[in-house]
């Protein structure tokens, strides 16, 4: 054997027990499956015996099973349970994401699906990804989501409750979790990454958030290519570059367009209201701006104030449409889609929307021309 294979195997070997050192079966397995790879052409025995080894090895446990062996880590502090685990993540509805997000998700599962496709071009999936958006747009939703998706468990560790223990103990606390989580197979979520940041501006703190970030970008980096980790947060702007930089794709969460409100609207009220389709129009106007989760509470309301007062749906709703919108233009645009739909009368369109009647006259279609239209 030459010198420069030799401290190749040599170098390999002692990563390989490394890895295996730490517990992270898949990710020896994935290095075992490499280094038969690497060595079919100088060193087809070892090769050949890696293969078989990797064949009759038993599949690694589920990572469901796995975890609940392991204990969860425990702020001893507050002894709140700094993780939140779904073992199973389940959502009520389908989160709908738009074009460039959904291209995004459908290109991370593609990944995993076909690890054995990038394996034998010497890539790796995407382990990493960072959301990025305002409130209530989906992007807790979507990391339950790509679990489901993905089938594994979805850890959660809120890092505005992690920053509210006692500051002292968060970098230990942090790698604590990040360790447990990188032994089990599963997709993490750091939500509220910025919890960090804004905590930056209180002078004392300094040194120990600057350890803090650092315990961070050390276990992003050290992050196992087997598992998932998903960071989020509604201001980017206060992110440590280092941190940002770090993760492989960043994923940006819109608010909903008009399209995807109607279909939000459409999905929720269907199930439970005969008029669902005359209502998605007017409302997806009123909505304009709003996002999936401020929309999502207004309609509970709506229907919560209808089931206990024995009223009709259609009323909140018109009350709902008329009071979503403060600026002139977006008053006028709910008062015309409702009387367009005919949903409400001009007038009663002036009293919710407080547009005048000969307004409304003029930015509604005419009923005759709108049947001449869907002829
Ligand atoms: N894209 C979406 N499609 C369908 N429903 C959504 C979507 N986004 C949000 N919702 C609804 O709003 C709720 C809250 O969304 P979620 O918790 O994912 O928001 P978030 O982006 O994580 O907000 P925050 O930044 O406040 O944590 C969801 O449980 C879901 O009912
Ligand atoms: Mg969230």
């Amino acid at each position: 054997m030459t010198e420069g294979k030799k401290s190749d195997l040599t170098g390999d070997y002692l990563k390989l027990a490394r890895i295996a050192l730490s517990g992270r079966i898949q990710d020896v397995q994935l290095m075992l499956h490499r280094t038969a790879k690497r060595y079919r052409d100088s060193d087809g025995v070892l090769a050949d015996s890696l293969t078989t080894l990797l064949h009759e090895s038993p599949t690694p446990a589920s990572p469901l099973r796995k975890q609940a062996e392991i204990p969860l880590p425990v702020d001893l502090d507050s002894r709140l349970h700094l993780l939140r685990v779904e073992t199973e993540p389940a959502i009520d509805h389908e989160p709908i994401f738009a074009p460039e997000v959904a291209a995004a998700f459908d290109q991370i599962v593609a990944e995993r699906r076909n690890a054995a496709s990038l394996s034998r071009a010497s890539l790796q999936p995407t382990r990493s990804a960072l959301f990025v958006g305002p409130p209530g747009v989906g992007k807790t939703m979507a990391a339950r989501w790509l679990a489901r998706e993905l089938k594994r468990p979805l850890l959660i560790l809120d890092l505005a409750a992690v920053m509210s223990s006692l500051l002292g103990r968060t970098g230990g606390n942090l790698r604590h979790v990040l360790d447990y989580a990188k032994s089990i197979n599963c997709v993490l979520l750091l939500d509220e990454l910025d919890a960090i940041a804004k905590r930056r501006d209180d002078q004392g703190e300094i040194g120990e958030l600057k350890r803090l970030v650092t315990v961070l970008i050390q276990q992003i980096d050290d992050w196992p290519p087997s598992g998932i980790l998903l960071g989020a947060t509604n201001h980017p702007s206060l992110l440590d570059p280092a941190i940002w930089r770090r993760f492989e794709t960043h994923i940006a969460f819109p608010l909903p367009d008009s399209a995807a409100i109607a279909q939000f609207l459409a999905e929720t009220l269907a199930p439970i209201f005969p008029h669902t389709a005359a209502w998605t129009g007017p409302l997806a106007v009123a909505f304009a701006g709003k996002s999936f989760s401020d929309i999502e509470r207004e309609l509970t309301a709506a229907r919560r104030y209808a089931a206990i007062n024995d009223a009709p749906l259609d009323d909140r709703l018109a009350i709902l449409a008329g009071s979503q919108v403060t600026d002139k233009a977006g008053r006028i645009a709910v008062a015309a889609a409702l009387v367009d739909q005919g949903l409400v009368s001009q007038r009663k369109a002036r009293e919710l929307t407080g547009v005048a009647r000969d307004t409304i006259r003029s930015r509604t279609v005419p009923k005759r021309k709108m049947r001449r239209h869907s002829d």
